[in-house]
């Protein structure tokens, strides 16, 4: 008789398990079985809150059965279809639905959509569409792309090389990029409600690398308007806007990384819309299809993606794609969830409970070790002071604790990141809170 018939646990020896300490986490395993709402269930059938829309992407909350049912139906209907020289009207009917709501809005005009498997897929392909469109207007120097210290935009070559976490990074070679300064400034802008007010004057990095390396060698800068994987790091108020600036000034291009922000988190569709600054590309995942299928889409702006449309038209514009851009049953699964978007109104549901969400975040200052709380839409973070000559384990010790409690979190080092599915009620932000607070008396 083998492991799994006399057991719900599973044999852990095979799956080799991505971001995780894999010989701890198998030691202890925290396994989850099913979910509905705002919650999962573990294999033992504890009840467990998602503080994290499972990993910032199920904004709708668990098992929509309208998701479930089109997915069903597209497998019936049609498994799979090649977009490479062919077509199917899922995919097409989805870019278009995406384009209705675009960052940005109709004036923005960032409606043309390259379809990914996943947010790294959709980093590498808007790095790559940048490289490709200064090439297509006679910048074909310009292959450098800079990115930001602490930004997160996945785990392919062209976004560990953009990022700046140095584990991702330190054992793998990269292509040419730099660095602006990150944002986050606890000595000067700790316990801020919503943005920052100091460090506008971090954007003028750009034009220092400019300085450094020769316009003629940038093609694009790219940031996420709020970066999350980092640990909840906010821009300073008009950082955005002058960061715009002055890549128009030397014609590079801007590329905002919404693989979190994207689909309603800060309270509007995409934080393009909350900063009202307008970039040339657009990187999405995650929220796309709530999570329940791997998919990520590129929104390009009519410019960019008219510029590379030249030359013979039995010419291959742009070499690049994969077996699944499009996928119909992705695009089934995106096409109800953007569905459930709109009738529930969850691209702006955020923002009429941000002010709670503020209020019962910024409630935990004060207790130990808390040297900051950050938040905006619902997105939140507690950082920790690191324990001496050990950083991450408390966050990690609060982490498990929490779960052993029933809540879902996030840390990264000694931050504590809560992004909760879009549906939550204001009695579930004070169970995260409650749970949250309790562990944070205990750690020690
Ligand atoms: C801003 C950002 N970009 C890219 C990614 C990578 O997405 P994926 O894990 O789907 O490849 C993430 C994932 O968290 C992200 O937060």
């Amino acid at each position: 008789m083998d492991q799994m018939s006399t057991s719900n646990r599973p044999c852990l020896d095979n799956f080799w398990m991505p971001f995780t300490a894999n010989r701890q986490f198998k030691a202890a395993p925290r396994l989850l079985a099913s979910a509905e709402g705002m919650y999962y269930t573990d294999i033992d059938g504890n009840k467990v809150l998602d503080g994290t829309a499972g990993l910032w992407c199920v904004n709708a909350g668990h098992g929509r059965k309208r998701v479930a049912d089109a997915v069903a139906r597209q497998l019936q209907t049609m498994d799979f279809a090649p977009t490479f020289q062919m077509g199917h009207p899922v995919a097409f009917d989805f870019a278009e639905k995406l384009s209705k709501i675009s960052p940005g809005g109709p004036s923005a005009k960032l409606d043309r959509v390259f379809f990914t498997g996943s947010g790294s897929e959709s980093v590498d392909t808007a790095l790559k569409i940048a490289i490709a469109y200064q090439r297509a207007i006679g910048q074909g120097t310009r292959t450098r792309i800079i990115g930001r210290e602490k930004g997160y935009h996945g785990v392919g070559f062209g976004g560990i090389s953009v990022g700046g976490l140095v584990n991702n990074r330190r054992v793998f070679p990269q292509i040419p990029a730099d660095h602006m300064r990150h944002t986050l400034d606890i000595e000067r802008n700790a316990f801020s409600k919503g943005l920052p007010h100091h460090g506008v004057e971090l954007a003028d990095d750009l034009e220092r690398l400019v300085a450094l390396h020769g316009v003629e060698t940038i093609a694009a800068v790219i940031v996420e308007p709020m970066s999350g994987s980092a640990g909840v790091i906010l821009p300073p108020k008009g950082y955005l806007e002058s960061l715009r600036a002055i890549a128009d000034k030397y014609g590079i291009l801007l590329i905002f990384d919404e693989v979190i922000t994207g689909f309603g988190r800060l309270g509007t569709p995409f934080a393009t819309d909350y900063f009202g600054v307008v970039p040339d590309l657009v990187t999405t995942a995650k929220g796309l299809t709530n999570g329940a299928i791997p998919m990520g889409a590129v929104f390009a702006s009519q410019k960019v993606y008219d510029a590379l449309m030249v030359g013979p038209e039995n010419q291959i514009e742009f070499f690049h794609g994969y077996t699944y851009s499009g996928h119909p049953v992705a695009s089934a699964a995106g096409i109800a969830t953007l569905e459930i978007y709109e009738e529930e109104g969850l691209l702006t549901r955020a923002a009429s409970i941000a002010d709670t969400w503020q209020d019962a975040l910024h409630s935990l200052k004060g207790l130990p070790h808390v040297t900051d709380i950050r938040n905006l839409g619902l997105v939140g973070a507690v950082e920790l002071a690191p324990r001496d000559g050990a950083p991450g384990t408390r966050a990690y010790d609060v982490f498990v604790d929490c779960f052993q409690k029933g809540l879902l979190i996030r840390v990264t080092g000694d931050i504590v990141a809560l992004s909760p599915p879009l549906i939550i009620e204001t009695d579930e932000i004070e169970k995260i809170v409650s749970i949250l607070r309790d562990a944070l008396k205990r750690v020690l």
